[in-house]
């Protein structure tokens, strides 16, 4: 089972994240939890230059963060589902299409394709989209990397790109509302996986 956590800043998933990985691992099942941008070294050096680095063409963003993903597919998360675990992970290729093609204005077509390229086609089996107003996630961070410090109006496009996303494509996702009690959302998570 490939699972993936989406949404906007401070939505709360890598600690959904965690919480459902804990109660499935009490459940007897082997679990991978991972993240992009940045798993394994290659994956954090690239981290390390798209969030705290300089601005950059919103081309470059894109074409890292397919770097770092193909790495990540190929290396990380095939291998764990080849081997039976659950693979749990913070941000996929939804990311990029809402960041990069949504908001960054980058052509949508040609970044579904590049993210079929880069994942060799892989899809997860569900995504849940932790959804919340941009205003309440941006007051839960305590630390701001150059993406986090982009003007509200970016996160508001962030927020819509994923509920049209997620409308796109119903059966693969779950629309949680994040600014609910985290035990709330974690038992939603729960209840359909
Ligand atoms: P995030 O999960 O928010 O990292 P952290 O919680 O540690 O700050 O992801 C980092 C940022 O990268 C976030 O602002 C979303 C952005 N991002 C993209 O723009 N495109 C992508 O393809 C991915 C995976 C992330």
């Amino acid at each position: 089972m490939f699972i993936t956590f989406e949404g906007p800043e401070g939505a709360g998933k890598s600690t959904a994240l965690r919480a459902v990985a804990e109660r499935l691992r009490e459940a007897g099942r082997a679990v991978l939890t991972t993240r992009e941008p940045g798993a394994g070294e290659f994956g954090g050096r690239i981290r390390e230059i798209l969030l705290h680095g300089d601005e950059m063409p919103a081309e470059s963003e894109l074409f890292l963060f397919l770097a770092d993903r193909a790495s990540h597919v190929r290396r990380v998360i095939r291998p764990a589902l080849e081997r039976g675990e659950w693979v749990l992970c913070d941000r996929y290729a939804d990311s990029t299409l809402v960041y990069q093609a949504y908001v960054r204005r980058l052509d949508a077509d040609f970044v579904r394709r590049a993210n079929r390229f880069a994942t060799g086609g892989l899809v997860p089996d569900r995504t849940f989209l932790l959804d919340l107003d941009p205003e309440i996630g941006l007051a839960r961070l305590t630390s701001r990397d150059r993406l986090d410090a982009q003007p509200i109006e970016f996160h508001r496009a962030v927020r819509a790109g994923f509920l049209n996303l997620a409308s796109e494509e119903p059966h693969r996702w779950r629309i949680l509302d994040a600014s609910s009690d985290p035990k709330i959302v974690i038992e939603a998570i729960l209840n359909e996986i």
